[in-house]
C-alpha cells in the first residue's frame, strides 16, 4: 500500500485564516532571501506564524520568519509567505509545499514566487535580476509524489510553468525600480552544499541560467492547484567557478548581496504586482 497522506487538508487550514481576517486575497507571494523586505511594504491586516497552522513547515534558516501575512499591497488583496521550509532543512517536498496549497485554497489566481540565485549565464551580473520564463528539476524528487490529492490530477502539465503574458511586467516593473531583469531558465538543486564549478559547466551545457534550492516545488504544486505563476531570482553571486580566481561562494556572501538588494527588489515586486493584480 502506498503511504496516506499525513497533513491535513489545506481548506481546513484556509478555513482558519478566513475565519480570522477579512482580506480575501487574489495573489500570493512567496518571500525568498534577499525579497524579505516586502512584508514591510504591505498594509497588514492580520499575521499568523507558522506554528499556528496546521500543517505549515516551521522552517529552521535564520532570517526565514515563518509568517502569513495577509493584507493589501497597491490596492491588491495579498497572502504572502514571508519564511519558506526548504528540502535541505530535512522536509519532504509534500511538507514543504502545503502552505501553497493553502495559498490556492484561500482563493488566490496568481501566485509570485522569488528567490536569491547563482548566476550562471555569463551576460548576469551580481545583483541583477532574471524572470523565470522555464525550469529545470534536478531536485531528485517531485512535490506531487506520493498520494493523488482529491479532485487534482498527479499527471500536470508544465510546457507553460511560468506564466508568458506575465514575463514583460517584469521587465517593465524593473524599468520603473532602475534594476537590469533578464529572463531565464533556473535550475534547482536540494543543497544545501553549493555546487562545484564542474556541476555548474554542466548545468550552462543543460541551459540553465541561474541556480537555486528553491521555487521549483512550488511552482509544480501550484500549477496542479490551476494557479498562474511567476518568479523573480535575485543574482545574489556568481555560480561557482564563475566568479574568478579564488572564488568562494558563501551563504553568508548570498544573505549580503540579497540585503544591499532588497528595497529595489521589493520596488520591483511592488510595480509588478500593481500591474498583474
Ligand atoms: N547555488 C545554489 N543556490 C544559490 C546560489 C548558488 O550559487 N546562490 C543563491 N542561492
Amino acid at each position: 500500500m502506498p503511504p496516506k497522506n499525513r497533513l491535513p487538508r489545506p481548506a481546513v487550514t484556509a478555513a482558519l485564516v478566513t475565519k480570522r481576517c477579512d482580506t480575501r486575497p487574489r495573489l500570493g507571494l512567496i518571500l525568498g532571501s534577499g525579497f524579505g523586505a516586502v512584508a514591510r511594504a504591505i498594509s497588514v491586516e492580520r499575521e499568523f506564524p507558522y506554528r499556528d497552522l496546521p500543517g505549515f513547515p516551521v522552517g529552521t534558516v535564520p532570517g526565514h520568519a515563518g509568517r502569513l501575512l495577509l493584507g493589501d499591497w497597491n490596492g491588491v488583496p495579498v497572502a504572502v509567505l514571508a519564511g519558506r521550509a526548504h528540502y535541505y532543512e530535512g522536509f519532504d517536498l509534500a511538507e514543504s509545499t502545503f502552505s501553497t496549497r493553502v495559498l490556492a485554497a484561500l482563493g488566490i489566481s496568481t501566485l509570485v514566487l522569488t528567490n536569491a540565485a547563482g548566476g550562471i549565464n555569463p551576460r548576469f551580473k551580481v545583483g541583477d535580476f532574471m524572470a523565470l520564463t522555464d525550469h529545470i528539476n534536478l531536485i531528485g524528487t517531485n512535490p506531487l509524489r506520493g498520494p493523488e490529492p482529491e479532485g487534482l490530477n498527479r499527471f500536470v502539465d508544465l510546457t507553460q510553468a511560468y506564466d508568458a503574458s506575465l514575463h514583460p511586467h517584469w521587465k517593465a516593473a524593473a524599468k520603473v525600480a532602475g534594476a537590469k531583469c533578464h529572463e531565464g531558465i533556473y535550475i534547482a538543486v536540494s543543497g544545501p552544499s553549493f555546487e562545484t564549478p564542474a556541476e555548474i559547466r554542466a548545468f550552462r551545457t543543460l541551459g540553465a541560467d541561474a541556480v537555486g534550492m528553491s521555487t521549483v516545488p512550488e511552482t509544480i504544486v501550484a500549477r496542479q492547484c490551476g494557479l498562474k505563476v511567476a518568479a523573480l531570482s535575485c543574482i545574489t553571486n556568481a555560480a561557482a567557478g564563475l566568479g574568478g580566481k579564488g572564488q568562494v561562494v558563501s551563504h553568508l556572501e548570498v544573505l549580503e548581496l540579497a540585503r544591499q538588494r532588497e528595497d529595489v527588489a521589493t520596488r520591483i515586486v511592488g510595480e509588478f504586482v500593481k500591474r498583474v493584480g
